[in-house]
Order: C-alpha cells, then structure tokens, then sequence
C-alpha cells in the first residue's frame, strides 16, 4: 500500500488514498501534512477509527481542543474529551451533539475567538440516505479572483465575528438577542490573511451574520460585506462531500469556508470531531 493524493477537479480539495490514518509512518504523515496545505481539504474513505485513532491521528497536526460551546451534552459521551460530537440524534429528547439536521450557512470554524482552529476534521459513524453534504469554499482562489480595485480597498481593514451565534445560526446560551456594533461579543481579525505555511492570501469572513467591518459605518460595512458575500457565492471554487460510512475529511480552517446542506429529520446522522488549536493568530496579508 503506498500512499496516492488526488486532487479533486473543483478546484479545492483532494481525496488520499492507500493509507490507514490508525497507523501512519512518519513518512505518511509528512506527505498528509503537506497535501493538506496545498490541498486545503483531504478526504480520506474507507477508515476505521475508534476515539482513540480519531484524537492520535489528529494530533499529528497540532494541540487538539474542545470544539464549540453545546457540541457535547450528557447523554453520550464519546472516548477521548477531545472528540466531539455532530449529529442530530436524540437521546431521550436531549440532542447527543450540535448542529442538529438543519442548514449550516458558510462559515469558518470559531473565528470569534483570538485563535480560531487551524484545522477540524469531521469522521462519519452513521450517514442519511440523501442530503447532509458538506461543502468546502477555496478562500485563496476568492481571495485572488476579486478585481484589483477591491483587494485594494480591502486592505488594512478588519471584522468583527459574532461569537454569539452557532454555525447553524441558533443563538448560544449565555447570549443575547441583540447588541448593539461595540458590546457584540466576538474577535476582531483582518478580512484579507496571510497563510502563516503556504504564505498566500486568503479573504477572511468568518460568517455573514452580525459580521461588521470595524472602518466603517453600519451602512458601509452591510454594502461591502454583501458585495463580498455575492461574490465568493458566484465565483470561489467550491467542493462538496457526499459522505459514506468511514469517511475522514480534514480541513484548513485558515483558507477554506465549509457549510453543510440539511437532511431529513426522521434520519440519522453521526459524525465524531477533532479540532487543532491555532498556532498563530490570524494575520494581515
Ligand atoms: C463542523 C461543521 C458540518 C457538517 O463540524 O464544524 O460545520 O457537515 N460540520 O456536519
Ligand atoms: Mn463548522
């Protein structure tokens, strides 16, 4: 068995093959490694994980850390504290982990925070018939088709990330409906970054929900942020997961944006998750 990356034709992401995430050579984790900064997502089927493997394997990529505020609840736990649960499974009427069978917009994992994941990895247990695909936005290629005039005007400017809100728009617990542009809770980060491994630019949004652009007026920032919005939807490279049972996929949180579609409620559908802390702050390209 000898370890195979084939990027996907979308423009964003590549499926690895001839590997068995539970047991790597250090050698496989270094072409992983690499693969994953050119790539920016890797899919790889057919694994099979215990929590055990799922927390060994992604710590290859950094110090893990617990995932979202609601992601683990009472009623199922899983091995390792650091493997979290997605799905919308409920267990005498509590959800066993986050995101429910809903829509989960475009977004970046946690960039309300100071030092947003480098990376999230998602491994899939249980899977519904149809629905429930998993989308990958390429940040780079948005970054570099925007006209010149308006990655100029881009620079030095920054946005706030809603902290309130989780990725499929609910609001979390502790927060509040409304506040007003200074007191909402959040972190501020520059909109264009620079990839501290592959040393690109990649535009940096987060999510669209109460995202503001600190320079500007109310009015200003809710046109700028539209254009931007308008343009990743119709012009990045996008690629979406169907998944199958023992599908591994593996993010770069720094340069990509993911959402997911929703599915059918009557279904299941279980996904066990690691995340790796960030290095670095975000910084200005
Ligand atoms: C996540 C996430 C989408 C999905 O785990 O961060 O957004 O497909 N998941 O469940
Ligand atoms: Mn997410």
């Amino acid at each position: 068995m000898s370890i195979s990356i084939t990027p996907f034709p979308d423009g964003i992401g590549a499926d690895v093959a001839g590997v068995d995430l539970a047991n790597l050579t250090p050698g496989e984790v270094d072409a992983i490694r690499s693969a994953w900064i050119a790539h920016q997502v890797l899919r790889f089927r057919g694994q099979k994980l215990n929590d055990d493997a799922l927390a060994n394997f992604s710590a290859n990529f950094g110090e893990l850390e617990g995932a979202p505020i609601g992601f683990k609840t009472r009623t199922y736990k899983t091995d390792r504290p650091e493997v979290t649960v997605i799905s919308n499974i409920k267990i005498d009427g509590e959800a066993i982990g986050g995101l429910g069978d809903g829509e989960a917009e475009w977004h970046s994992d946690m960039t309300y925070i100071d030092m947003p994941p480098d990376a999230s990895a998602l491994y899939s247990l249980e899977i519904p018939a149809s629905g429930g695909d998993t989308w990958f936005m390429n940040m780079y290629d948005a970054y570099d088709a925007l006209p010149e005039a308006m990655k100029a005007k881009l620079q030095g400017l920054t946005c706030k990330h809603d902290a309130t809100r989780s990725s499929d728009g609910k609001l979390r617990s502790g927060f509040r409906e409304t506040y007003t542009r200074e007191e909402l809770p959040g972190a501020v980060h520059p909109l264009v970054i620079r990839h501290p491994d592959s040393g690109r630019k990649a535009l940096y949004l987060g999510r669209r929900l109460n995202a503001h652009v600190m320079e500007l007026t109310p009015a200003e920032s809710d046109a700028l942020l539209d254009q931007l919005w308008v343009h990743v939807r119709a012009h990045a490279k996008t690629w979406s997961q169907q998944w199958r049972v023992g599908d591994l996929v593996m993010w770069d949180n720094r340069c990509t944006m993911h959402r997911r579609d929703s599915f059918d409620p009557s279904s299941r559908r279980l996904m066990h998750r690691t995340q790796v802390r960030g290095s670095t702050p975000p910084a200005a390209a």
